[in-house]
């Protein structure tokens, strides 16, 4: 397999290689190298000519062409040249800046005719003899001054001309059209014009628009369902693209010729700070590039990418040119850009084993560790739902559902509150109207009294509803979704309530307190203590609510609970008319009921103060991830 230099660096025009064979074809040779810098024959780019040196010999390269994943350069042969032997490539640059400039008018021509005639569908370009781009469909003649315009307008913008390599999939999703017959020992490369979506591509292109020079459209030929564009661009500015020394400074410096109104730098002139970073960043992406396709070792990419002849090590020795003053700053661009190639490098050498065959995408190593894939876990709401429910079940209580949509009459009317009473307004709750007449019949409920329905705004709803199932003792937590008609920093209108409650014999707030203590301490941590304050509910009598000891002063007071205590439940003992309503006797039972709500337990327990309690559910996994 041979490795394609020109594929990341289109400036390269000198190469050491070593010879892989060379063999007598006909009156030629044919020579295969390790590496090159010859652009074989394809994507309707000619091939390079140039020369291969060799100790005993002299090769001329007539013609290249690909053939499975080798390249052949098919050659004139001087004297002798011989397998493993290291040889000089070097490519006729004035012929391939021209193809280059050429091939970069293409892709350039095709944007202008996509933005004239966005419908036709491109099938391939050719910039041999003639230079045109063929597309499917037909184009009216007189659109050729609005093609050459636009093209032209692009050439001013000095647009970048940008090559990635891409996985096949990422081609697919990315290229703005899928040639027919993708190449198959080729990596897979992508090129975008400026900002414009990206085209699959593999021949050599120059850095930017401004390097091609004004385009002429010379015509547009349409025959049988296919029309052609056909385009010139003018002769190469002078031999002065070429330098021995460093190529790719002068690629840039050229395309700043355009910017500098045709004023050529010449590279032993001063380079601005800038013009040199610049220059190096292109070296990094180009190394980082040839480091993700590269099948060489680590050794071997670190004398390519960061040794005196790579494109970064002749980069260096032109620091001079930069004026004295900013050589410090430029000095610390190298080293970071050396340590990220090296960085680069060490990464690549430990995800790659030796034997790995460069481009093809079918390949495999399945010894290489996997990529964890990201792993989501429970909200944090179901983590302390199923704990709660946890700590209750070891002390006799079941979990229960009830709806959480539910008549007016459990939420309210059962809990001691008849219609329109002021006690109501403390739960803000979103009511629905029941049209008609209501499904079915219980015993005790009247049907006036199923007229509405509420999203219910607390779990007490669950306390009737439990009653009614008519089996005593009952020690049940409910534990569900309530809503009330609150947004802000401190409410969301969903949240969630745990309710416990014990109804049996002899039942005291003592037990109360003895529940609630026994939760808060599994709960929050042994050193927790709750306490009772008098309050007032209208299904419960006497009310409570329950605090609990500040998990940072322990009850003594600080800055962040002030007293020592924190809200924390609401609870006291049933009212014997909720008991009534649920068909149990009061006078032989007697029980207590507490609730809370389950995302303010869940804070407190993680020490989170949240500013904004609706992030709970903004389903935004970066704030989820934290829990
Ligand atoms: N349901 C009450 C609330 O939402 C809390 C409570 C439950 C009070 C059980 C007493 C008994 O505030």
């Amino acid at each position: 397999m041979t490795n394609l230099i020109y594929m990341t660096d289109s400036y390269r025009t000198e190469l050491a290689a070593q010879v892989v064979s060379c063999i007598k074809k006909g009156s030629g040779w044919e020579i295969v190298l390790d590496q090159t810098i010859f652009y074989p024959q394809g994507g309707g780019q000619p091939s390079d000519k140039g020369t291969i040196k060799g100790k005993q010999g002299l090769a001329t390269v007539k013609h290249v062409r690909m053939l499975g994943d080798e390249v052949i350069h098919e050659c004139a042969l001087n004297g002798t040249i011989d397998e493993k032997e290291s040889v000089e490539c070097s490519i006729d640059w004035n012929a391939r800046y021209h193809n280059m400039r050429a091939h970069s008018a293409g892709h350039v021509v095709h944007e202008a005719v996509r933005l004239v005639a966005p419908y036709l569908d491109p099938i391939k370009g050719e910039h041999g003899k003639s230079a045109y781009i063929e597309y499917k469909g037909s184009l009216p003649v007189d659109k050729k001054p609005l093609i050459e315009q636009q093209g032209n307008d692009l050439i001013r913008q000095n647009l970048t001309l940008k090559t990635e390599f891409v996985t096949l999939d990422e081609l697919q999703k990315r290229a703005s059209y899928i040639p027919e017959h993708l190449p198959k020992h080729k990596p897979l490369r992508i090129l975008s014009v400026g900002n414009y979506p990206p085209i699959p591509d593999g021949g050599t292109q120059v850095k930017s628009t401004g390097e091609i020079g004004e385009i002429t459209i010379t015509s547009v030929d349409n025959a049988d369902d296919h029309v052609r564009v056909y385009y010139a661009i003018p002769p190469n500015e002078s031999d002065e693209t070429k330098n021995d020394t460093c190529q790719s400074v002068d690629s840039t410096v050229s395309t700043s010729r355009h910017d500098t109104g045709n004023q050529a730098i010449k590279v032993d002139q001063i380079m601005t700070a800038p013009q040199f970073i610049g220059l190096l960043l292109d070296a990094q992406r180009n190394a980082k590039e040839f480091i993700t396709i590269s099948d060489k070792s680590a050794e071997e990419l670190r004398l390519l990418l960061l040794g005196p002849k790579s494109e970064l090590g002749r980069l260096t020795k032109q620091i001079r040119q930069v004026p004295a003053s900013d050589r410090g700053n430029v000095g610390v661009v190298v080293n970071e850009v050396k340590s990220s190639i090296i960085e680069a490098i060490a990464i690549h050498a430990a995800h790659s084993t030796t034997s790995k065959p460069g481009f093809d995408l079918n390949w495999a190593d399945v010894t290489i560790p996997g990529i964890r894939p990201p792993e989501g876990h429970l909200h944090i709401v179901s983590q302390a739902i199923t704990e709660i429910t946890r700590i209750f079940e070891r002390i006799g209580f079941t979990r229960v559902r009830h709806p959480e949509v539910d008549w007016d009459y459990y939420a309210f009317e059962a809990l001691n509150m008849p219609p329109h009473h002021p006690a109501r307004d403390e739960w803000e709750t979103f009511f629905i109207d029941y049209p008609g007449k209501p499904p079915g019949t219980r015993p005790g409920l009247e049907a006036t009294r199923r007229k509405q329905i509420v999203l219910t705004p607390h779990t007490s709803n669950g306390q009737v509803r439990e009653m009614e199932k008519g089996k005593l003792p009952i020690r049940m937590i409910n534990i569900a979704k309530c809503y009330r008609r609150q947004s802000d920093v401190s409410h969301v209108p969903m949240f969630h309530q745990f309710e416990g409650m014990y109804i049996d014999k002899g039942v005291t707030i003592g037990d109360l307190t003895g529940v609630f203590n026994f939760f808060v301490k599994n709960y929050f941590g042994p050193d927790r203590n709750v306490r009772l304050r008098p309050f007032h509910f209208q299904f419960t009598e006497p009310s409570v609510e329950i605090d609990i000891n500040c998990g940072i002063c322990l009850g003594k007071g600080c800055r962040l609970c002030k007293e020592g205590w924190l809200e924390m439940a609401g609870g006291g003992m049933v009212h014997p008319n909720v008991l009534k309503a649920g068909g149990v006797d009061p006078s032989v039972y007697s029980g207590f009921a507490f609730g809370w709500g389950v995302e303010r337990a869940a804070m407190m327990k993680s020490g989170t103060k949240l500013d904004d309690i609706r992030l709970l559910y903004s389903n935004d996994i970066r704030f989820l991830n934290q829990f």
